[in-house]
């Protein structure tokens, strides 16, 4: 891969459920597609209330029974991200409003995009899964899987990338 790597970064409200998800598993899609040089993952929230915590508990073990890890601590998406990154990925139609105040220009306005524009689910939103019981979690998981394996997709597609699978 030559040129600089493409940088995402999914976004939802608290960046301790839904973002902090997606975000590891597509670390994994990429890691598994050898493309780890070409694409960077990142994830924040558009709110303030849980700056610097770790994952929840519940995502972290609804990650953990499907076999994978979620990690990181949690931070708040501001105007100043839309120059780090070329995709900004939001969870559902409120943090994609919320992200569309924020950008400065139509620049960073065109880097917004919804995760389940990605796939063919025929949802708008990532349920928020805060204030439910355990299955939300489940649902976060198997929505995100679908979508990030469509984005990947579609990223290799869209920039030529070609990596090594299982280096
Ligand atoms: P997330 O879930 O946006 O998927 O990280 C939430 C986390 C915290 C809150 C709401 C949603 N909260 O109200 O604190």
């Amino acid at each position: 891969m030559s040129g600089r790597p493409i940088r995402l970064c999914f976004v939802c409200l608290g960046n301790i459920c839904r973002s902090p998800t997606a975000e590891y598993i597509m670390r994994e899609l990429v890691a598994q597609a050898g493309l780890d040089q070409s694409v960077t993952v990142d994830s924040a929230g558009t709110g303030d209330w849980h700056v610097g915590d770790p994952p929840d508990r519940r995502t972290v073990e609804a990650a953990r029974r499907r076999g994978f890890r979620v990690d990181g601590s949690a931070a708040q998406f501001s105007t100043e991200h839309f120059a780090r990154f070329d995709y900004v990925i939001a969870m559902d139609r409120s943090n994609r409003d919320a992200l569309q105040e924020l950008a400065p220009d139509a620049a960073a306005r065109d880097k917004i995009s919804l995760l389940l524009s990605w796939s063919d689910s025929g949802e708008a939103d990532v349920p928020d899964p805060y204030f439910g019981g355990p299955s939300g979690f489940e649902r976060v998981i198997d929505l995100c899987e679908q979508a990030c394996a469509s984005l990947l997709s579609s990223l290799v597609r869209q920039h030529h990338l070609s990596g090594t699978p299982g280096a």
